[in-house]
């Protein structure tokens, strides 16, 4: 078993490390820290619970700083990343991934997407038939040489998790091809095409429960089954690449329990007992808030406390610049957020008034979080907020032009810069 979440005590001798060797600095008004010891842990966890043949392709939109991405590279051989846009391919490569540790997943790819992709050698996952047309026409016409290999996105259809905004396997989707409605154009797709050898799914990603993401899993598991004895009939090489997405849900509270990746195999391979035979399969995963998240924090001073009859307002220097979803859907997001004083010690206790932690942006929804009991803040104060270390940077947001925080690693009291504090030249040049 890991350890799920990273307490205050060890944020705070981070925190006080980090002011004793002046790692935060006056301009610094807040910082993104990760604990690499603890992403490393996470990502051997995943390696060592799937087959070692497993391609790990960490959701890069989770977190696509570079110097995470290399350091992710160098911790298991089997680490890919799962790629949304082209964008983020090119991230990949420059990072140091080989193209066959790439998966590209968009459900919007150009025509010029799909040449570079076929050519480049990244495992493509194709959304919709539309795109399958496509990738067919440029095989065919031989303006693409297949380098790498192809997979179909596949919408299970098995129902929603809690979190609307992040399910997308229910009767309707953007992404995908829905298997009850277009299960006749799907088998057509298997067994015409020789080089579709892949399938592909993804539910959802926080707010789905592991017999939710086990059924998805299943769905498409008795799908291949059935079309590989129809492509053993026919003589075409049989589907054997099986991407199970990401999904699986993190805990942002220490007190919940959220499962562990060792559960969520054993429920797989009750389901799909075939699936983790490396005769038969080829795996990708791709999970992100499961393997970032909990290895960062962030910590913002304490710029000023307003004082109203029922409530305390901590206004701080990050906002919906940083969390995005927190400040536009509270009901689904929110987190533990620890007080230290300007010295990094903890403080206790709890304030006579809870507080909304407020953001410094010129809109009347940008709250961190609303109505927590903490202990007394001051000026000057740090709060940190845990749990940031996937879709939190990821979803900056330029409004009202913030410059971003510095990002730091540590490893014990070993700091390295991750990303140094935006500067204002280029913050201007963003927006030139
Ligand atoms: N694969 C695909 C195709 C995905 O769309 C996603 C997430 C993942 C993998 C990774 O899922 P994970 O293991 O991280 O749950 N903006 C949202 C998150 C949206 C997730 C989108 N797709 C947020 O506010 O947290």
């Amino acid at each position: 078993m890991i350890q799920q979440n990273l307490n205050k005590f060890s944020i705070e001798k981070a925190l006080q490390s980090a002011l004793f060797q002046g790692l935060i600095r006056n301009e610094d008004t807040a910082v993104i820290f990760y604990d690499l010891a603890f992403l490393a842990a996470r990502i051997s966890n995943l390696a060592a619970n799937f087959p070692q043949n497993t391609l790990h392709g960490l959701a890069i939109k989770a977190n696509p700083l570079a110097r995470i991405m290399e350091f992710v590279r160098t911790i298991a051989r089997n680490t890919g990343v799962e790629a949304a846009s082209a964008g983020e391919v090119n991230m990949a490569l420059k990072a140091g991934y080989r193209p066959n540790q790439v998966v590209f997943d968009s459900p919007v790819k150009t025509r010029a997407d799909l040449v570079f992709a076929l050519g480049a050698g990244v495992h493509l996952n194709i959304d919709n038939l539309s795109e399958l047309e496509r990738v067919s026409e440029l095989t065919l016409t031989g303006s693409s040489t297949l380098t790498g290999s192809v997979g179909l996105r596949i919408n299970p259809q098995i129902g929603l998790g809690t979190i609307l905004e992040s399910s997308v396997a229910g009767d309707y989707s953007k992404f995908g091809i829905p298997i009850k409605y277009q299960r006749k154009e799907l088998e057509h797709a298997c067994i015409t095409y020789p080089w579709l050898t892949g399938v592909h799914l993804h539910v959802g990603s926080q707010g789905c429960d592991v017999s939710l993401l086990t059924e998805g899993i299943g769905v498409l598991y008795d799908f291949v089954l059935e079309m590989n004895e129809k492509r053993k009939k026919t003589g075409i090489p049989l589907i054997n690449v099986f991407d199970i997405g990401g999904g699986l849900p993190i805990s942002y509270k220490s007190e919940t329990t959220p499962p562990s990746m060792e559960e969520y195999v054993k429920s797989i391979l009750n389901r799909a007992p075939k699936l983790f035979d490396p005769e038969e399969f080829q795996l990708i995963t791709e999970f992100g808030r499961w393997s970032y998240t909990n290895s960062g924090w962030t910590v913002s001073r304490v710029e000023y406390v307003k004082h109203d009859p029922s409530i305390k307002t901590a206004m701080i220097h990050v906002g919906a610049d940083l969390f995005v979803r927190e400040c536009l859907n509270p009901r689904d997001w929110q987190h533990e957020y620890t007080v230290f004083d300007r010295n990094g010690n903890l403080k206790h206790g709890v304030d006579t008034l809870p507080y909304n932690l407020a953001g410094p942006l010129c809109f009347s929804g940008d709250f961190v979080a609303k109505g927590v009991l903490l202990p007394e803040i001051e000026e000057g104060d740090f709060i940190a907020i845990h749990d940031t270390g996937g879709y939190t940077f990821s979803m900056w947001s330029r409004y009202n032009s913030r410059q971003t925080p510095r990002v730091l690693g540590y490893q014990g009291d070993r700091f390295q810069m991750l990303k140094e504090r935006e500067s204002l030249e280029e913050l201007q040049r963003f927006w030139e």
